[in-house]
């Protein structure tokens, strides 16, 4: 199963990614999170690597090279670059170089890349790049691929979707963010996904839980689970620390039963 975790920036799709990840990982599947965002570099802290791994798109010659064939080939009528290293139609977790991947103890990151340098251009390449390493992913029984996307839409426009089986729109309690949840839907729905549904993020009454509930499910997005404020969270983000277990750690667990009764 490939699930992607979208949303309004700062809604809290990393620590979703996290606690999704380690609730995963805890009921011994093999975890792959796929970092897609190309702007925070944080993820790895909250999944408590010292490092993060070298970002695939090193490993296809770095995003310029990358830039410069897609130039060439643009100009010569394809629409598509293609990626040498990219080029075979299955790749195993396995076949993932070790600098590129981190392990510890059943979870596993990979990163797709960053912007590092004023100028460098946009990250259109990323977005191509994470769309192709996610649709050759080839996960056996027990794996699960857990995608780290970037805050926004923009993902959906470069058809980074088109192989996820699952979305998870987190929606913190903002009108904005229940926008763009109903936004991620309807362009999920567009790009071939089976299933999208929301995670209440933040949530500090039932009241409020209560609220945007009701106004998902009228709109037709259904509430798959609900994950409350959280001190702990609010913590170890502040001191840029790997996520300890909190009341969020028990409130994913009732979201990870969710999804697997429905998948
Ligand atoms: N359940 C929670 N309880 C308390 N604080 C939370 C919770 N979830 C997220 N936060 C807070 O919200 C902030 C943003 O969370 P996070 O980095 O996971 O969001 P994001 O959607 O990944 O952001 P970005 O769009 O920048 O990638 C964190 O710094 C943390 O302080
Ligand atoms: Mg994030």
């Amino acid at each position: 199963m490939k699930i992607s975790i979208c949303g309004k920036g700062g809604s809290g799709k990393s620590t979703i990614v996290t606690l999704l990840a380690n609730e995963f990982k805890a009921r011994g599947y093999r975890v792959v999170v796929v970092d897609s965002d190309e702007s925070n570099s944080g993820l790895y802290r909250m999944l408590g690597f010292d490092h993060p791994p070298i970002p695939l798109m090193e490993l296809v010659g770095s995003k310029k090279g990358l830039k410069e064939r897609m130039a060439v080939k643009f100009s010569s009528g394809e629409s598509e670059p293609k990626m040498e290293k990219l080029t075979l139609n299955k790749i195993l977790v396995k076949d993932i170089p070790p600098q590129h991947i981190k392990e510890s103890d059943g979870l596993r990151l990979v990163n797709i890349g960053k912007i590092l340098h004023s100028l460098e251009g946009c990250a259109c390449p990323m977005g191509v790049l994470s769309r192709e390493f996610l649709a050759k992913l080839y996960l056996d029984e027990g794996e699960i691929a857990i995608v780290d996307m970037e805050a926004g839409v923009e993902h959906f426009g470069r058809g980074i979707e088109t192989s996820i089986d699952e979305v998870l729109a987190v929606v913190e309690p903002s009108f904005e963010s229940l926008e763009l949840a109903l936004k991620v839907k309807q362009l999920a729905a567009g790009a071939g996904v089976k299933n999208t549904w929301a995670i209440l993020n933040k949530i500090t009454s039932d009241e409020i839980a209560m609220r945007l509930k009701d106004e998902l499910a009228r709109r037709g997005l259904e509430v798959i689970g609900i994950v409350h404020h959280d001190p702990k969270i609010f913590e170890a983000c502040l001191e840029g620390h790997r996520l300890e277990e909190g009341v969020a750690s028990k409130d994913i667990r009732g979201v990870v039963d969710a999804v697997l009764s429905k998948t």
